[in-house]
C-alpha cells in the first residue's frame, strides 16, 4: 500500500471548489506524524474533488459500527443521503437546539461548583466536555435525556467505548483483519458495544414509526416542528429524495449513529482546547467574558438566542484559532481515483493513498508566522483577506467537508459563552497532543477552575 502524506500546503487553491490533491515539493516530516513515510508533500493547485475518493482503511474499522452512514458511504449512495441529509443542518432545524446546549451546559457547570465546593478546584475538562457534548448530542439526535452528566448510562458508555477500542486497534495493523481481531476480548467487547448502540437506536426508530400516523406523515412532522423541537430521527423520517423516496431503518440507523459519533468527541476536543489556550492567555479570556457580559447585560436568565452568535465576534475569533492551532480532526485521508501529474512530472498513481495533514497545513510558517503561537487577531477580518479559504480547514473543504459544522460551531459558542460567564480558568499541567481519532490531550486537559461570584457575572 503506499501512502503520500501531505500537508504545510493548500496555499494555492487555484479555481477549484473541491478540497483535493496535487502534490508540489517535498518537506520535513511534519510533527504529528511519527509513524508516516519519510515522503511528505504538499498539495497544491487543486483538482475536482471528483478524483479523490476516501480511503477506507482505517474507516473500515468503524463500519460495523456506523453502518453506510455519511462518513463511511461513497458514490452514488454517498450523494443522494449528503443531499437528502443537508437540511437536517439548516437553521431552523439547529435553532431549537439552542435551548438543549444551554441546558446541558448548566448541568455541567452545577457539577462543577459541587466539585469546587468539595475542593476539587483542578479538573480534567476535557472527561467532563466530551460527557457533555454527548448528553447534547443524545437529545438533539433522539430528544433522549438519559441524564448521563450526573448518572452512568449504559448507551453513553458503550459509545465511549467504541470509540475508545477503534482508536486502539487502529495502532494494532494485524489486528485490523476481522477474523483476528474478534477473537480477541477487544473484539468481543467491540461487538457487544455495537450491538447496545444499535438496538437504542433501532427502538428509537421503531417507536417513532409506530407513533407516525400510516398516512399524512409529512403533515404531521410539520405539525410538530410548530409546537416541539424536531429531532435528527424526525428529520431523517421526513427526508426525501428527488423521487419521493425515504430512508430506509437501516440507512436512518447509520445516519444517526454516524452523528452520535462525528459530533461529539470533535466538538469536545474544540471547546477543551479553547478553554486551555483561554487558561494560558488571561487576557483574551478576560476580553471574551466582557463581552459575553455586555451582550446579556440586562438579561435573565442569561441564555445565548440565536441572533447573538453574530454579537460575538471575539469570542469567534478565539474558537477558530484555537481550532488552527488544535484541530480537532488532525488529518484525512484520500485514495487517488486516477493518476495525477505533478507540476515536476512526477506522477502519484491512481491507488495511492494520500494523508491530508490539517495539522500540518494549520501550522505552514509561509502562511501562519510563528505558528505554534495563540493569535485570535489572525482572525480579525482584516487579517483574513488575501488568505486562501483552504489554509484554515478544521471541518475540511470541497463536497465531502463537515456537515455538522454550523451545529459544532453554534454549540461552542453557546457552551464558551456560558462558561465563561460563570468561571475564570487558569492553566494546570502542560498537556501533551495525542491524536487518536481526534486531538486528545494524553492523560486529561486539567484547568484550575474558579466560580466567579453573582456579582463578577
Ligand atoms: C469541532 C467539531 C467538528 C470538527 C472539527 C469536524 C471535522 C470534520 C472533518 C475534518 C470531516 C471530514 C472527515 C473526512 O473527510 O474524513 C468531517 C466530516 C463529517 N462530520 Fe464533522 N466535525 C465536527 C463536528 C461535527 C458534528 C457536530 C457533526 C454532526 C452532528 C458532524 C458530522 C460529520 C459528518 C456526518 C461527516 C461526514 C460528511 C461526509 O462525508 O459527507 N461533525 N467533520
Amino acid at each position: 500500500m503506499a501512502v503520500a502524506v501531505a500537508g504545510r500546503g493548500l496555499l494555492d487553491p487555484g479555481p477549484h471548489p473541491g478540497l483535493d490533491l496535487h502534490l508540489l515539493q517535498q518537506l520535513s516530516p511534519p510533527p504529528m506524524f511519527p509513524a508516516a513515510p519519510k515522503t511528505e508533500l504538499v498539495l497544491r493547485s487543486p483538482v475536482p474533488a471528483a478524483i479523490a475518493s476516501k480511503d477506507m482503511e482505517f474507516y473500515n474499522l468503524l463500519k460495523p459500527w456506523l453502518g453506510d452512514g455519511l462518513l463511511l458511504s461513497a458514490g452514488d449512495k454517498w450523494s443522494r443521503h449528503r443531499r437528502m441529509l443537508t437540511p437536517a443542518f439548516h437553521f431552523n432545524i439547529l435553532k431549537p437546539y439552542m435551548k438543549i446546549f444551554t441546558k446541558s451546559t448548566d448541568i455541567m457547570h452545577t457539577k462543577w461548583e459541587c466539585l469546587v465546593t468539595e475542593g476539587h478546584t483542578h479538573l480534567d475538562i476535557f472527561e467532563h466536555i466530551s460527557l457533555m457534548t454527548l448528553d447534547s448530542l443524545q437529545k438533539c439526535v433522539f430528544s433522549f435525556d438519559s441524564n448521563c452528566q450526573e448518572k452512568p448510562s449504559e448507551y453513553i458508555a458503550a459509545i465511549l467505548e467504541l470509540s475508545a477500542l477503534a482508536a486502539k486497534r487502529n495502532q494494532q495493523i494485524l489486528l485490523h483483519m476481522d477474523f483476528l481481531y474478534y477473537l480477541t476480548p477487544d473484539g468481543r467487547r467491540f461487538r457487544r458495544a455495537c450491538r447496545l448502540v444499535h438496538d437504542f437506536t433501532d427502538a428509537v426508530i421503531q417507536e417513532r414509526r409506530r407513533t407516525l400516523p400510516s398516512e399524512g406523515v409529512d403533515d404531521f412532522l410539520k405539525a410538530k416542528a410548530k409546537t416541539k423541537t424536531l429531532d435528527f430521527i424526525d428529520v431523517l423520517l421526513l427526508t426525501k429524495d428527488e423521487d419521493g423516496k425515504g430512508l430506509s431503518d437501516k440507512d436512518i440507523r447509520a445516519e444517526a449513529d454516524t452523528f452520535m459519533f462525528e459530533g461529539y468527541d470533535t466538538t469536545a476536543s474544540g471547546l477543551s482546547w479553547v478553554l486551555y489556550n483561554l487558561a494560558k492567555h488571561p487576557e483574551y479570556q478576560e476580553r471574551c467574558r466582557q463581552d459575553v457580559q455586555e451582550l446579556l447585560r440586562d438579561r435573565e436568565p442569561k441564555e445565548i438566542e440565536w441572533d447573538d452568535l453574530t454579537q460575538l465576534p471575539f469570542l469567534t475569533m478565539c474558537i477558530k484559532e484555537s481550532l488552527r492551532l488544535h484541530p480537532a480532526i488532525t488529518y484525512i485521508a484520500r485514495r487517488c481515483t486516477q493518476d495525477i501529474m505533478l507540476p515536476d512530472g512526477r506522477v502519484i498513481p491512481k491507488g495511492v493513498i494520500c494523508l491530508i495533514s490539517i495539522f500540518a497545513t494549520h501550522h505552514n510558517p509561509s502562511v501562519w508566522p510563528d505558528p505554534e503561537v495563540y493569535d485570535p487577531f489572525r482572525f480579525d477580518p482584516e487579517n483574513i483577506k488575501g488568505r486562501s479559504p483552504l489554509a484554515f480547514i478544521p471541518f475540511s473543504a470541497g463536497p465531502r467537508n463537515c456537515i455538522g459544522q454550523t451545529f459544532a460551531m453554534t454549540e461552542m459558542k453557546v457552551v464558551l459563552a456560558l462558561t465563561l460567564l460563570r468561571f475564570r480558568f487558569l492553566p494546570d499541567k502542560e498537556p501533551r497532543r495525542k491524536p487518536e481519532l481526534i486531538l486528545r490531550p494524553e492523560g486529561g486537559l486539567w484547568l484550575q477552575v474558579e466560580p466567579l461570584s453573582t456579582g463578577a457575572q
